[in-house]
């Protein structure tokens, strides 16, 4: 399949409509007619606990068709298929592996995606070309309410534009896909704030093709054997080629150039300001990102609390937010302190490296 960039679909913009969602008082008129809207073919974003997503029919071609437009995402980069029921799994696995049986019932609804054979019934549209199938049922109430009222499988990857940071709020795709697509559904901030673990099941071994909130150990624990963690998602380098086709992007890049200092605090925070010092001396604006801990210290023209560096659950929730507002301050250098925290810290150091370019200056 060759890669195709589909522009402005259907050349026009349509009215987005936008539907406040109380994710415990779902009211079911707001998703059933999401859910119709998602069953005639129209795109509907909505939340997850991860992320937003851009949902529309999984076994529609035209559906993917569209998403990969509204996005600006080339068409050889595969969707997620989102489904409510483990039982849906058949409905696009050529054959399901022991494997997701045991970590479905660890980890499902929740923030794991599973790569699978898909059958013939996936259009390749959704899966980019590919002769897999990522599926993931993800634990919000509004997002199983509406692949339910929608009666379809919803493909959905993040709600941005490509090469955009992922929306954790609904502003965040308002700001990217209003006017592109038929409906958002509102219900408020996200929970984790960075997109799914990626397992890849089709190969010998299990893979991880993208760090997240699950983390390896998580999932060896379930699974009883190694897993392995994809070289070309660890390496800078350019030689080894990440699995997902969607590692391969400069995701998330603010405009500004993203610099990650990494050290001692103390080393960090001097680094940090004789570079801001030197920018300042040159006339540019300046940024830092920095933590609760050490944000006090900084002399940049704006500094942008992440979080405390004792909940690290909190600095990936507020990764993405931060990462847009770099992009509102017209800050021409942004420094970065480095967060390899405990637990999730390869999930969020992957996204912030991919940020900075893998610019990193260590102290
Ligand atoms: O948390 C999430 O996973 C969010 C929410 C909305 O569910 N979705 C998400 O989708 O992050 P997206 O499209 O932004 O990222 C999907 C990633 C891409 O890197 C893509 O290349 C990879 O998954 N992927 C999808 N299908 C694949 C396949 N069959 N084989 C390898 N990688 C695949
Ligand atoms: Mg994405």
């Amino acid at each position: 399949m060759t890669t195709v960039v589909y522009l402005d679909y259907n050349n026009s913009t349509m009215e987005t409509k936008i539907r406040q969602v109380e994710p415990n008082r779902i009211d079911r008129n707001i998703i059933e007619e999401a859910g119709r809207l998602i069953a005639a073919g129209e795109l509907v974003a909505f939340p997850t606990e991860t992320v937003y997503g851009l949902g529309g029919d999984a076994m529609h071609p035209l559906a993917a068709r569209k998403i990969y437009a509204a996005k600006g995402r080339p068409s050889d980069n595969p969707l997620i298929v989102h489904i409510a029921d483990f039982a849906d799994m058949k409905k696009v696995a050529a054959r399901l592996p022991e494997q997701a049986g045991k970590l479905a019932e660890a980890f499902w609804p929740g923030p794991l995606t599973m790569i699978v054979e898909k059958n013939d019934s996936v259009p390749e549209e959704t899966t980019g070309g590919m002769n897999t199938v990522a599926v993931r049922m993800p634990e919000h109430p509004v997002a199983l309410a509406l692949i339910r009222a929608s009666n379809c499988l919803i493909a959905a990857p993040s709600a941005n534009t490509s090469g955009r940071p992922s929306p954790t709020e609904a502003s965040h795709v308002m700001e990217d896909l209003s006017g592109k697509i038929a409906m958002i559904l509102d219900a408020g901030s996200v929970e984790i704030g960075i997109e799914s673990t990626i397992i890849d099941l089709t190969e010998q071994a299990p893979m991880i093709l993208r760090p997240g909130y699950i983390t390896r150990e998580m999932l060896e624990e379930v699974l009883g054997e190694q897993v392995m963690v994809d070289p070309g998602i660890i390496d800078s380098d350019d030689s080894r080629k990440p699995k997902a086709p969607g590692m391969k992007y400069r995701h998330y890049a603010p405009k500004a150039e993203l610099v990650i200092v990494d050290g001692t605090e103390d080393a960090v925070v001097q680094k940090i300001n004789e570079l801001v010092r030197r920018k300042k001396d040159e006339g540019k604006k300046t940024a830092v990102i920095a933590s609760e801990e050490t944000r006090r210290r900084y002399e940049a023209d704006v500094v942008l609390c992440i979080g405390t560096r004792s909940d690290e659950n909190a600095i990936a929730q507020h990764l993405y937010k931060i990462l847009r507002e770099c992009d509102e301050l017209d800050a021409e250098e942004i420094y970065s302190e480095s967060f390899q925290t405990p637990r999730i810290g390869s999930a969020i150091m992957n996204r912030l490296l991919k940020a900075a370019g893998h610019t990193v200056i260590t102290v």
